[in-house]
Parts: structure tokens; sequence; C-alpha cells
């Protein structure tokens, strides 16, 4: 049985999903169900005895203790985190509480059932601890793309708390030996992303006649992947990575934000239309600037590639279809997930006159 912190979430909630489909091995999902975390992501497998849920902090030691001993755990899957770059401007707080205090009091539990497993199961056990590619700060034009060997130099409270956990797992494995694997990926898109992020915010906003915010200029780059895509190099890496190797994992899809609005905007025009005729672009608004906004980020995914054998599957036009799609099957879960505290956020996000 393997171990998942924060799947409820977005990628944790694919993972998990997509992890029992193709292996069929059971699941212990930790995760505390802050305002990203949302339960109905897991319906599928309600009444799943493949699937244990528990509700709780990855910062309570006893608790993980607990898990691990009662369920003989093989393998833990870290992808708990506050992940949102613009909260983490608002409020560094929780983000230290999580990524970098949470991340240590895992790793202590951890440690504490792998030094007392027999030698087989010592020697396969994994902690993977998934990260991102934020921690290596921001490229110029032209720059080669993030390798591995890169400089980490973060930028914003998001970034250096996930920069200090991935350092916290590097030491742990280096001082006890800990077999950890760390992956650093690019932006994912897909079903189930909570929307405050650009791609869901945009079909959310389109749709409801809202404004489509972008920020400053616009041609900031991000390089996107398709979540699932994220999900089966976890799995690969997990199953077949070197012990205590970082793993950069990308679509090789740069775009500026501004052509990522556009082609969501083409999509609704396609399959749903304005019923007023007019084209969904005509929606786009330019907003001030995040704070230290990074202007480039991409991958160089070569090393997960060679070594081993993982390629994404999905292009960003398939994924990007697939993603509008799925948003305009699930209203229902567009309007749970709108509640109390997310109109709290957009308000003090957006506020007119500033953003
Ligand atoms: P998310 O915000 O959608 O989900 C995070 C989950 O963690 C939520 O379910 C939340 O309830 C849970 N959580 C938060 N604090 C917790 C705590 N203290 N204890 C237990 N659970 C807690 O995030 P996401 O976008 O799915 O990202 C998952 C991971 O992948 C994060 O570590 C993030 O840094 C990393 N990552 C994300 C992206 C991306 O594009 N979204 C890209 C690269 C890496
Ligand atoms: O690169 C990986 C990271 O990608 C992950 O580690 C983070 O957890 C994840 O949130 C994401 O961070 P970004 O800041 O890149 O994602 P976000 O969707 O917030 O923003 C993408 C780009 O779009 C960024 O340049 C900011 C811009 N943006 C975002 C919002 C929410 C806008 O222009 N307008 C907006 O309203």
């Amino acid at each position: 049985m393997i171990l998942v912190t924060g799947g409820a979430g977005f990628i944790g909630a694919n993972f998990v999903l997509d992890w029992i489909a193709q292996t069929g091995e059971p699941v212990v999902n930790l995760d505390k169900l802050s305002y990203a975390g949302n339960p109905e992501n897991l319906d599928a497998l309600h009444e799943d005895t493949r699937h244990t849920f528990v509700v709780g902090d990855i910062a309570d030691r006893a608790l993980i203790s607990s898990l691990l001993e009662r369920h003989q755990i093989r393998a833990i899957v870290h992808f708990a985190a506050e992940s949102h770059v613009d909260r983490s401007i608002h409020g560094p707080g929780d983000f230290i509480h999580t990524n970098v205090v949470g991340t240590f009091h895992l790793l202590e539990a951890v440690h504490g059932y792998w030094m007392l497993l027999p030698p087989d199961r010592k020697e396969s056990f994994r902690f993977l601890h998934v990260s991102t590619d934020e921690v290596y700060g921001s490229l110029r034009p032209g720059e080669p793309a993030f390798t591995e060997l890169h400089r980490v130099e973060p930028n914003s409270p998001y970034s250096a708390s996930k920069a200090a956990s991935d350092h916290l797992v590097r030491a742990w494995h280096h001082t006890y030996g800990l077999p950890v694997l760390t992956t650093n990926c690019s932006n994912n898109y897909g079903p189930f992303q909570f929307p405050e992020k650009l791609i869901p915010l945009t079909i959310v906003n389109a749709l409801a006649g809202k404004l489509l915010p972008i920020y400053g200029d616009g041609q900031q780059v991000r390089d996107w992947l398709y979540v699932i895509d994220h999900c089966r190099a976890i799995a690969c890496v997990l199953q077949t990575g070197r012990l205590g190797e970082t793993y950069n994992i990308g679509g090789w899809n740069e775009q500026t934000n501004l052509d990522i609005v556009h082609t969501i905007c083409a999509l609704l025009d396609e399959l749903r239309p304005r019923a007023d005729g007019k084209p969904y672009r005509e929606q786009i608004t330019h907003v001030a600037d995040r704070p230290g906004h990074d202007r480039r980020y991409a991958i160089d995914a070569r090393k997960i590639e060679a070594e081993l054998g993982w390629k994404p599957a999905e292009t960003f036009a398939t994924g990007i279809r697939k993603t509008v799609q799925w948003y305009l099957d699930h209203p229902a879960w567009i309007e749970h997930v709108q509640s109390g505290a997310y109109r709290e956020w957009m308000t003090q996000q957006y506020r007119p006159g500033v953003a």
C-alpha cells in the first residue's frame, strides 16, 4: 500500500485516481482539506476499498507514524502543499507551515518508521517528493531550459518554501540514507484544478461572462503539461528512478499567458459560443502585475526521457481541448468549489482599481 499526501487537491486527486486504475494498488490518502482540497475530486472512488481517505495535517507526526504502521506503507508520494503563488504573496505563513515545517515532520515520522523496517522492505521503500520548476527562478528569453543542475533561485514565498522542502528531502537522504526521489515539474493543467489558477480561472470566468484578468503585459512564459502526463511521470520515477536523484518533468510546451488565454477563448467560441455571438476574447483585461512575477519557466526533460523512458502523451492541443470540455461537462463541480472562501479570495485579489 502507498501513502499519498494532498490527494484531495488537483494533481494528488488525479494521481490517486490514475494510480488505482493503472496498478490496482491500494492508497491511503492523507489530506488536511484546506480550501484547495476537495473530496468531490475522489467521488469515483466512493466505496472502493482500495482507497482510504484520512483527514489530517502532514505536520501531525503522531498521525503519520500511526498510518505508516497500521497500513505497512511501502512508499510515499508527497503532494501536500500550499500551491498558489498569489496567496503566498498575501500570506506566506501557511506556506512555511505546510511546505517547510510540514515536510520536516513528515520526513521525521517516515525516517522513524523506515529505520525499523526489515532489511528487504527497508531497501525497497521510497519517499517521492513532488516539487516545482519555480525553485529554479526565472529565465531570460533565449536562455536554455532548466536542467536538474540549474542553480536554485526561488523568487516568491511559495517557491522559496518549496525549495526549502527540496533541501530537507535531500538532507534526509544524504544524512540518514532515507531512500528519496524528487521531481520538479512545470505548470500542470487538466480536470479538478482549482479556479484560482490561470487556466481554470479563464474558463470559469469566461463562461460566467466575467473579465479574464491578464497580469501585466501577458508575455510571461510557462511550460504547460497535462496533469495525467505528470502523474505517469511520477509513477515512472517511483518505480524506476535512481535513489537520491532529481528528475525534471515538463511538456516542451512554452507559451505566453496571452496565447494560453486566446486559445481557451477560441475553444469556447467553438464549443459554447456566447449568446450574443461575440468572441470570448473581448472579455480579456490587463490588470496590475504580480509582484516579483517570474518572466519565464521552461523545463529540460531530457534526463527523465533518456533514463526512464518517460515522454508526455498529450500535445497542448489535445490536452487543452479535453480540459475545456471537462469544465463544460462539470458545472456542479465548479459551483461547489466557489464557496464563501473562494469568493472572499476573488474579491481580495481582483478588487476594482487594483487588479
Ligand atoms: P493543490 O493546492 O490543488 O492541492 C494541495 C492539496 O494539499 C490540497 O488537497 C490541500 O488540502 C492539501 N494540503 C495542504 N496543506 C496540507 C497539510 N498541511 N497537510 C495535509 N494536506 C494538506 O495543489 P496542486 O496544484 O495539486 O499541487 C500538488 C503538488 O504539486 C504541490 O506540492 C505543488 O507544489 C506541486 N506542483 C504543482 C504544479 C502545478 O502546476 N499545479 C506544478 C509542479 C509542482
Ligand atoms: O511552474 C509550476 C507552478 O505552476 C506550480 O509550482 C504552482 O503550484 C502552480 O500554481 C503554477 O504557478 P504559476 O504562478 O505559474 O500558475 P498560475 O496559474 O497562478 O499563473 C500562471 C501564469 O498566469 C503566471 O504567469 C501568472 C499569470 N496569471 C495568473 C492568474 C491567476 C494571470 O495573468 N492572471 C491570473 O488571474
